[in-house]
């Protein structure tokens, strides 16, 4: 699987788009919003640039990578007011991966530079572009930007990791899609060896890319125990397990097929950015949040919110092996699992949150 070709998220913005279907998402960056508030106002404070350079790396297609943006350039106006400067220019690079939908983001721009003009007649003027190409790599020249973010996107691997797959090309994660509770020791191995390569060049590439004392914000899904993550798709490889046994799918497929995905330990996040050397940690959390979001709605409509947004963001890897025609089956059964999961325990995200300063 080429994820960098392959992956996006449900396009445009009808009922099944990630556009749609990004809440919980939007949810948990919001959770996340007093250490994002706190890094901008410091760095703002501490840098005073006169145009202020942001990216926000895995943006996607939705209205959230907009209000973060609009939450960020508030925060600075204050900031800038409470010092008596003039508020800053912004320049501001959304950068997703080439087969994002940068048009559905970029149709919302209109409406986002209007309402950020129109506050207590004070001028804020935002120049926005879209970078498509991977984060895991050089996407910006050196010392441009002063604060980077990135939101539930570096859970996301660059490749499924090769060592699922024997030296004699056998799958070794036969029946699942990600690590499990039964996984063996070399599966979780191999996707750490993974994560641990990604993530290093993620920071050693916006290291070069940020000013001496910037700022970046990250939040992505985590796990208490990195080997039992106890996530989602967990439940979606034994959804695709059932449909297996129905049948449905050939088992060679389900035996092939793993999600390029890993959720790391807050010790594994701090070893990894200790080790690399670029950045000084300023905070590094871990909060929850329920899978459904709203525990008072009943079981099915919260079983029916969780798989329409698992299935925004992961349909276009599961079609590079099962065929199209079988997604409406596969996430009504999903549906019908999750139900049966939040019915006897709870599901929640686990998520890390972490503040980092660029060292000079
Ligand atoms: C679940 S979405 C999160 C989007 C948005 N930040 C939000 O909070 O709603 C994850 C995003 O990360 C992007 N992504 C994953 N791997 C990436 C990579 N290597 N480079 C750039 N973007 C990537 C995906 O394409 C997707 O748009």
């Amino acid at each position: 699987m080429e994820v960098e070709k392959v992956f996006h998220m449900k396009k445009g913005v009808g009922h099944t788009s990630y556009a749609t279907n990004s809440l919980i998402q939007r949810t948990i960056t919001s959770q996340a919003g007093p250490v994002i508030e706190e890094s901008t106002r410091e760095v703002y404070t501490t840098l005073r640039p006169e145009c202020f350079m942001m990216a926000d790396m895995g943006c996607s297609s939705g209205p959230n990578a907009l209000l973060l943006v609009s939450r960020i350039i508030d925060v600075i106006d204050e900031a800038s007011q409470s010092i008596n400067r003039q508020c800053p220019q912004f320049g501001v690079f959304l950068n997703d991966l080439p087969g994002n939908d940068f048009n559905a983001l970029f149709n919302l721009l209109p409406s986002f530079e209007q309402d950020l003009e129109k506050v207590g007649g004070r001028i804020r003027s935002c120049f926005v572009s879209g970078t498509p190409k991977t984060f895991y790599g050089r996407v910006f020249p050196d010392k441009l930007l002063h604060f980077v973010h990135s939101s539930y996107s570096l859970h996301w691997l660059s490749q499924v990791p090769r060592g699922l797959v024997s030296k004699n090309g056998e799958p070794l994660n036969k029946g699942n899609i990600c690590i499990t509770k039964t996984s063996s020791r070399e599966i979780y191995e191999a996707y750490y060896a993974q994560f641990k390569r990604d993530f290093v060049l993620f920071l050693r590439s916006r290291s070069r890319e940020m000013v001496c004392n910037g700022r970046m914000v990250l939040i992505f899904q985590g796990s208490f125990d990195s080997d039992d993550p106890d996530s989602l798709l967990e439940l979606l490889g034994s959804t695709l397990h059932d449909m297996v046994l129905k049948n449905l799918i050939e088992r060679e497929k389900l035996d092939k097929f793993n999600m390029p995905f890993y959720c790391p330990t807050v010790e594994e996040v701090r070893q990894l950015i200790e080790a690399e050397g670029s950045f000084a940690i300023n905070k590094l959390e871990i909060f929850t949040v329920d899978w459904s979001m709203d525990t008072s709605q009943n079981l099915e409509t919260r079983a029916k919110f969780v798989s329409k947004g698992i299935r925004a963001v992961t349909e276009s890897l599961l079609a590079t092996t099962f065929s199209l025609a079988i997604m409406d089956d596969l996430f009504q059964l999903f549906e019908k699992r999750i139900k049966e999961r939040i019915a006897v325990k709870k599901g929640e995200y686990v998520n890390i949150v972490l503040s980092v300063t660029k060292k000079e």
